[in-house]
């Protein structure tokens, strides 16, 4: 039988869009005992979902009612903007990902790991700010809705403008009732500079600010990608502690992805692999993250990201220092990843 992503890609289904989430389920969850924090504020586990799979409210309340305590709304811009065309998601063979891979053979059925291409769509500032309303007063209280943000750079813009833009929508976000605020300084599938600000730390401290100063008291996290060398690394989070309150990391690995007639797909371009790929480079960034910042003594938590889909993978996150791990991929593949890790959990390492 096809399977629903085969059908996706050959437009004959639409699930995953703005208009089909499923409505939120009655769950018997395993607890996850033990003091978890998300920058600062209590949750009852450390599982969360990553932004982009969470296109609105409706998909936000859906993942929350699985076992995700801290949901992120899909990254929103201050204008509408399209989608790139299909495949959004295309499966690729290939094993751990380090960053300098090209040309990753496209396959049909999904094995773990998948390119990412939409380029980052938004619904109208007016759409999502009113979504975003409505969906924290129906979230119960002690889940978080963090609101994923990036700027929509013009020609001729100065890094200021590009701040400004990325601080307006995060002030909408808090206005709107976001718990969090995240700005995407990382999208592999943008040629533009908002799609690569974590490689210029100090235009990325730049922007920080703007957004610290626009959210206040509301918790800001940057999500950053795959980052060359630990120096880079460190000078990274170094120009970004004293605005941020977390980092996410790693927003995919990119590289370059070829159809079975050896073409290479996306115009040639790089796209964010996503998924089990991702994983040992995201663990191997995030124990990095963790030195430099003991090290250094930065005020900065680490939220583990890339891969993660079975408990395993969450308790390596953790001991690696991250305080949260957030699951894109996996929770996309199947809904119940939540409530099986939990189950894991309880049997492996329930204590914490
Ligand atoms: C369908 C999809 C859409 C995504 N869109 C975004 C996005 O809009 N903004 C963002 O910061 N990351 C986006 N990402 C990246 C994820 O947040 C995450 O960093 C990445 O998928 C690695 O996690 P995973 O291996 O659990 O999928 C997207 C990922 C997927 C799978």
């Amino acid at each position: 039988m096809t399977s629903p992503l085969a059908r996706y890609n050959a437009q004959e289904t639409y699930d995953w869009n703005y208009a089909h989430a499923p409505p939120p389920v009655e769950l018997d969850l395993n607890s996850m005992p033990g003091e978890w924090r998300f920058c600062g504020r209590r949750v009852d586990s450390p599982l969360g979902i990553a932004a982009g799979p969470l296109l609105n409210g409706a998909w936000c309340l859906y993942y929350a009612s699985l076992g995700f305590d801290v949901v992120t709304y899909k990254t929103v811009r201050s204008v509408e903007r399209a989608c790139y065309p299909l495949p959004n998601l295309q499966p690729v063979a290939c094993g751990s990902l380090h960053g300098g891979e090209s040309d990753l053979p496209a396959i049909d059925e999904m094995q773990g790991s998948w390119a990412v291409s939409f380029g980052m769509p938004s619904q109208a500032p007016s759409v999502w700010r009113a979504d975003l309303e409505k969906t924290r007063r129906l979230l119960p209280p002690h889940q978080l809705l963090s609101v994923s943000v990036v700027g929509t750079i013009q020609d001729g813009w100065t890094i200021d403008e590009l701040a400004a833009d990325y601080a307006m929508c995060a002030r909408w976000a808090v206005e709107s009732g976001a718990d969090c605020v995240e700005t995407n300084f990382s999208c592999p599938n943008v040629a533009t500079c908002d799609g690569q600000l974590y490689q210029h730390p100090q235009d990325a401290a730049t922007v920080a600010q703007r957004v610290a100063e626009a959210v206040g008291n509301t918790p800001y996290i940057v999500k950053v990608g795959h980052v060359g060398t630990p120096g880079e690394l460190e000078e990274l989070l170094t120009a970004l502690a004293p605005w941020a309150c977390a980092v996410a990391m790693t927003n995919s690995v990119a590289a370059t992805v070829v159809d079975p007639q050896g073409h290479r797909m996306f115009g040639g371009q790089k796209r964010g692999i996503c998924g089990a790929a991702t994983f040992e480079p995201s663990l191997t960034q995030v124990q990095q993250a963790s030195e430099v910042i003991a090290r250094r003594g930065l005020s900065l938590e680490v939220i583990g990201v890339g891969g993660a889909a079975r408990a395993q993978h969450v308790r390596a996150y953790l001991n690696a220092g991250a305080t949260a791990v957030h699951l894109a991929t996996a929770a996309m593949v199947d809904p119940a990843a939540g409530a099986k890790i939990r189950r894991e959990w309880a049997v492996s390492f329930s204590g914490g």
